[in-house]
């Protein structure tokens, strides 16, 4: 069986930044409430033209430079989002036109709300394990701000816009992708909601019960670490890196404390990108990969959790 190894990452952010002191002018908040209770300092806003096709393009053409390969040779696109600019042609078909790749490849968007991005690499591992694919290109791409209530404080102030890409390669010779695990509970309550996304319905958008949401996250976050460390055979000290869902700074920080990790071995950006969605991982991934912190062989574990509910978690070696 292949191994999937990461061959290249790569991300895009919008210029427009929006910070807590420039919430404090639109709504009843302040910086201080902001950042005490997310770990949220400011957030990227795209403008008209950087949709989230346009964003997962940009994103997938920095993996494809910081790659070993031409965007010929990528042989299956996944787009994980929950905020495309439309239903169909889908994200990845709009990549795949951007990418210039002629040849028929299948391409396709994934939907598990902040897990998409977890949810879509564990699809590209099972291509690549089976020998359905060698290369694949698996972006998450949101616009968040085009999904939201910007009169709600509750939930207006955590989002952000922006885009990650990561290149996985079937591999004999080194390890990569070591375990996986997905999960999702229908939530009857609907404490995380997106009914309707047009883009354009001003009605359609998100709406959470932030508190429970987060007990609930804290519950789920703590098994599935252990879950999936029992899953690779590893233990907890072996991992040099954690690169959570960037939702809230007190969720990370719990997590880390479980794993017994120092804040220094944690991949944070929430503070300047807020939740970004299916985006948030690969962004962080990008993010660590281009500070020189994360490096070849490192054992990393992402984990994630959103809408659904849905969660997952996966360890890998970089
Ligand atoms: N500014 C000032 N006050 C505010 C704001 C704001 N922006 N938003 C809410 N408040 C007020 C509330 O009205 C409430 O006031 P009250 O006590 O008078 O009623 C008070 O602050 C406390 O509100 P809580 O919701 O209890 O605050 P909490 O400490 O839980 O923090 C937060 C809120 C940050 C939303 C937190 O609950 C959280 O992060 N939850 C998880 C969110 C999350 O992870 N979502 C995942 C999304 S993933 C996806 O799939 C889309």
């Amino acid at each position: 069986m292949n191994h999937a190894v990461i061959n290249g990452t790569g991300s895009y952010l919008p210029e427009r930044q929006l910070s807590n002191q420039e919430l404090e002018s639109m709504l009843d908040t302040s910086h201080e409430w902001i950042m005490s209770r997310s770990g949220i300092a400011s957030r990227h806003i795209a403008n008209e033209k950087e949709t989230t096709a346009y964003m997962a393009a940009q994103a997938a053409k920095d993996a494809l430079a910081s790659s070993t390969l031409t965007a010929d040779e990528i042989d299956l696109i996944l787009v994980a989002t929950c905020t495309p600019n439309r239903f169909f042609p889908g994200m990845a078909c709009s990549v795949q036109h951007a990418l210039n790749i002629k040849k028929s490849i299948p391409a396709f968007d994934v939907g598990a709300a902040c897990s998409g991005f977890v949810y879509a690499i564990d699809i590209a591992w099972q291509y690549i394990r089976s020998g359905a694919a060698k290369n694949v290109l698996v972006i998450g791409s949101e616009t968040m701000s085009k999904a939201l209530d910007w009169q709600d404080r509750s939930t207006c102030v955590l989002f952000g816009d922006g885009a990650g890409a990561v290149i996985l390669s079937a591999d004999s010779t080194r390890e990569g992708i070591i375990a996986s695990r997905l999960h999702a509970s229908h939530d009857e309550e609907f404490l995380l909601n997106f009914d309707n996304y047009t883009g354009r319905d001003e009605k359609s958008v998100i709406s959470m019960r932030g508190n429970e949401v987060f007990k609930l996250a804290v519950n789920i976050m703590g098994d599935i670490v252990d879950e999936i460390l029992q899953v690779a055979g590893l233990k907890k000290e072996e991992l040099q890196w954690l690169i959570p869902h960037q939702a809230n700074i007190r969720i990370i920080q719990g997590i880390a404390k479980k794993l017994n990790l120092p804040m220094s071995q944690v991949i944070v950006t929430i503070e300047n990108q807020g939740n970004t969605s299916a985006a948030s991982i690969p962004l962080a991934l990008d993010y660590s990969v281009k500070q020189n912190r994360v490096k070849r062989d490192d054992l990393l574990l992402l984990e994630s959790f959103g809408g659904g509910m849905t969660w997952g978690a996966m360890i890998l070696r970089y």
